[in-house]
């Protein structure tokens, strides 16, 4: 039943993204001139909340651009109602909807979506992870030299000690290639499905990771924190892998 309303409620934002997609819409400015939210944004977040409400009106939601609706449920629906907003304002195809579901605090269940290239990832706890129903795995490469990366850039403290800039100056001063593709959670799904072998970033928030952590999981890849400790989507830092080029990984990140 979870997994039903998971997928309705990751379409009904879905469908959404493509009535506004292209179209005349309103954009504002959240914090910064390019943190960016649309009325596609709050739209799709109205969707997908009616199907999570209509079938769970007692369970936790946390959502990007709602907040909070607390609750003593122990179930927690983590929703980013458009990962990739900047693409998706300026009509470039990178973006989704992504939703995690959350039991006693164990990531259960996540689902993105990308409706543009007709991309559905899901992945359950214990049971894999799959593309359109086709269950996926992570790439098999095992060193960070020869690794096709992705990362993604925080409106803020870029210039921090090893930094987002620094961390990505270093890889591309050795030729590693690291794109950039503004869509944490389609970053993600792409480390499950074996395109990248690896994506870190310095600021993401749980609505971004929480699903797509999972489907890397499932497929058999790696998801920690900078220090190589268990991944918590409440904590800003991510490294996810294919597993092999890990610990690689992390030593390139923290310049060891
Ligand atoms: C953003 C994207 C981007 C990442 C940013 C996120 P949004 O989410 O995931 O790739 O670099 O940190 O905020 O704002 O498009 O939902
Ligand atoms: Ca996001
Ligand atoms: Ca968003």
């Amino acid at each position: 039943m979870i997994k039903s309303t998971l997928i309705k409620a990751t379409e009904a934002g879905a469908k959404v993204m493509q009535e506004y997609f292209q179209k005349e819409f309103k954009i504002s400015n959240k914090e910064g001139i390019n943190n960016l939210v649309t009325e596609a944004d709050h739209a799709s977040e109205k969707a997908i909340f009616e199907v999570i409400q209509n079938d769970y009106p007692d369970d936790f939601i946390l959502s990007e651009e709602a907040g909070e609706k607390p609750s003593g449920s122990n179930i927690k629906w983590i929703v980013d109602p458009i990962d990739g907003t900047v693409n998706f304002a300026h009509g470039i195809p990178i973006c989704c909807v992504s939703i995690g579901v959350e039991q006693d605090g164990q990531m259960i269940m996540g689902a993105v979506y990308n409706p543009f290239i007709n991309e559905f990832y899901f992945a359950q706890k214990g049971f894999g992870a799959t593309l359109n129903d086709n269950l996926i795995k992570v790439s098999e490469e095992t060193e960070v030299v020869k690794s096709c990366l992705v990362t993604g850039f925080p409106y803020t403290y870029l210039d921090q000690p090893n930094g987002p800039l620094e961390v990505f100056s270093r890889m591309i001063r050795k030729g590693v290639p690291v794109r950039r593709l503004g869509s944490a959670a389609m970053d993600l799904c792409w480390v499950a499905a074996g395109r990248f072998d690896g994506f870190f970033e310095h600021k993401l928030n749980a609505w971004d990771s929480a699903a797509g952590f999972l489907i890397v999981e499932e497929a058999g890849g790696k998801v920690t924190d900078f220090s190589g400790k268990t991944y918590s989507p409440y904590q800003p830092h991510i490294v996810a892998s294919n597993g092999k080029i890990h610990d690689e990984l992390l030593d390139w990140i923290n310049n060891k």
